[in-house]
């Protein structure tokens, strides 16, 4: 069985790629996003997971608004970055794990969930920018990667409660692959913010620290609400949440928070962090009704 190490949620924001690619780490503007990272760091120095199976969303440039599939799965020797006109450098590529890749595809499948299966799968900054928050330095790939990517883009979105049982599923396929590998589950996007239209620049602080406490402790809590409801409290673009939602579900055993932080703003976002521990040795959630 792979051993669920923990889960990090993780503001993916552009303007990081930026940042980090000019030095910026320690500006005013800056340090109080990144200095939160620094803890995150020593734990991954100490955990060193062997795998990362990211929950992001793409933004138009693998799947665009002609084909859009609601869950994807990467199934790629190596994950490709390209430039998506937001002026940052393209990135060399991440190692897949095609083995644990097919695993998770089979599962899922077997548990009803019909997903897209990709062999090749080009990776955004939503993928990217996580990437190189947890292990900074361009060339860092110290650990093999699957991305599953939800669509929060297209009309209808998947439900919280949807994205929590596909998180779930991906949680109990770990636990029954046989494996020695330490796994990360990631997810990246949000928290609130709202990028165009009538209520751009739309923050909702309130909104944003109920879900960073309920995705610790009570996580079912959010699958009661739809993904209309995300979007009227937490922007168009806030409903990335979704992806953190799939992080906890993967979490199968006893969670406890060791970090978090929550910042305004970076770019138009509301910035988080939050590094979950997982104790597989523990009580299971309750089962999602
Ligand atoms: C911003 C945030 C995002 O989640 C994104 O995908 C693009 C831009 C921003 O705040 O600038
Ligand atoms: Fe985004």
């Amino acid at each position: 069985m792979a051993n669920i190490i923990g889960g990090i949620g993780t503001t993916h924001v552009p303007a990081i790629g930026g940042a980090i690619a000019k030095g910026l780490q320690k500006d005013p503007y800056w340090s109080p996003f990144f200095n939160a990272f620094d803890k995150v760091h020593e734990w991954l120095d100490e955990t060193r997971p062997d795998v990362a199976v990211v929950f992001y969303n793409d933004h138009g440039l693998n799947f665009f608004l002609d084909k859009l599939p609601t869950f994807a799965v990467g199934a790629a020797q190596e994950y490709k970055h390209a430039d998506e006109g937001w002026g940052l450098p393209v990135v060399p590529p991440y190692p897949g794990d095609p083995a644990l890749s097919w695993h998770l595809i089979e599962s899922l499948v077997a548990n009803e969930f019909d997903i897209t299966m990709c062999q090749e799968m080009l990776v955004d900054h939503a993928f990217t920018i996580p990437m190189s928050l947890l292990w900074p330095g361009t060339n860092a790939r110290p650990v093999r990667t699957v991305p599953i990517c939800i669509n929060t883009v297209q009309h209808p979105l998947p439900s919280a409660e949807r994205c929590f049982k596909l998180g779930q599923a991906v949680g109990r396929a770990l636990n029954a692959y046989k494996s020695t590998d330490k796994v990360l589950i990631v997810g990246t996007g949000g928290l609130s913010h709202q990028l165009d239209g009538e209520r751009a620049g739309f923050i909702n602080k309130e909104f944003d620290q109920m879900c960073m406490d309920k995705i610790v402790h009570d996580p079912q809590v959010l699958t009661g609400l739809s993904s209309l409801e995300i979007i009227e409290k937490a922007g168009s673009q806030g409903v990335e949440l979704l992806n953190w939602i799939a992080m906890r579900g993967a979490l199968t055993g006893h969670v406890t928070k060791l970090h978090q932080n929550y910042h305004i703003p970076i770019s138009n976002t509301a910035s988080a962090v939050l590094l979950l521990e997982n104790n597989t040795s523990a009580v299971p959630l309750r089962k999602a009704s």
